[in-house]
């Protein structure tokens, strides 16, 4: 009871949620190692390899008792695998952030697709009015702005699932956890 006698509204759980794709090991070491030798030179905090992902929709927090709808809403995306290639880095001045970035029309597709089922439902998502900018962030904070870029190379994986991930903020930054896989059709 609050100190004016009126009921205080239960305590509702939220859980930091965003949809991704989650690179093979092998890709995300050789970006983390990208990550780290641009850090070197520029400054800023590079991406654990743990963490590198590429999201697809961000949405917050949201109340834990939503968790089951967004599952069952994710397991009813159809889209087909896809082979996705990373090729272009850039740095975002606004932001200070190092990324890597591709032209994918499958990933374009599903994240639309996914973005479109959010909103019917009633979810938020972040950056819902902005076209997709799919990227993968590899450095935050980088202070020398006008460092060279990182070399391009070309990283590709088969995408086969994307994942719903859970974000626990902490003192060493974020942490994540996977919820749930979703597979995409062959
Ligand atoms: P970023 O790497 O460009 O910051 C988890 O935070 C993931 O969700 C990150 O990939 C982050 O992108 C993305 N994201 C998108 N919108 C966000 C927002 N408004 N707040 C935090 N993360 C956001």
């Amino acid at each position: 009871m609050s100190a004016d006698g009126t009921r205080a509204p239960p305590h509702r759980e939220t859980a930091r949620v965003f949809f991704a794709l989650w690179p093979p090991k092998e890709i995300a070491r050789q970006l983390a190692g990208i990550a780290a030798d641009f850090s070197q030179a520029a400054g800023g905090r590079p991406t654990r390899c743990e963490t590198i992902h590429l999201t697809l929709a961000f949405l917050g927090d949201i109340a834990v008792e939503r968790l089951p709808e967004l599952h069952r809403l994710a397991g009813e995306i159809q889209a087909a695998r896809f082979e996705l290639t990373l090729d272009r880095f850039g740095v975002w001045q606004h932001n200070r952030l190092l990324w890597a970035g591709c032209a994918s029309q499958p990933l374009f597709e599903l994240a639309t697709n996914l973005k479109t089922r959010l909103l019917e439902a009633g979810f938020t998502v972040a950056d819902a009015k902005r076209p997709f900018a799919p990227h993968v962030t590899l450095v935050r904070k980088v202070s020398k702005l006008e460092t060279p870029l990182p070399i391009p190379v070309s990283l590709s994986w088969r995408c086969e699932d994307f994942v719903l991930v859970r974000s626990r903020l902490s003192a060493e930054g974020s942490a994540y956890g996977v919820l749930a896989h979703f597979h995409l059709a062959v």
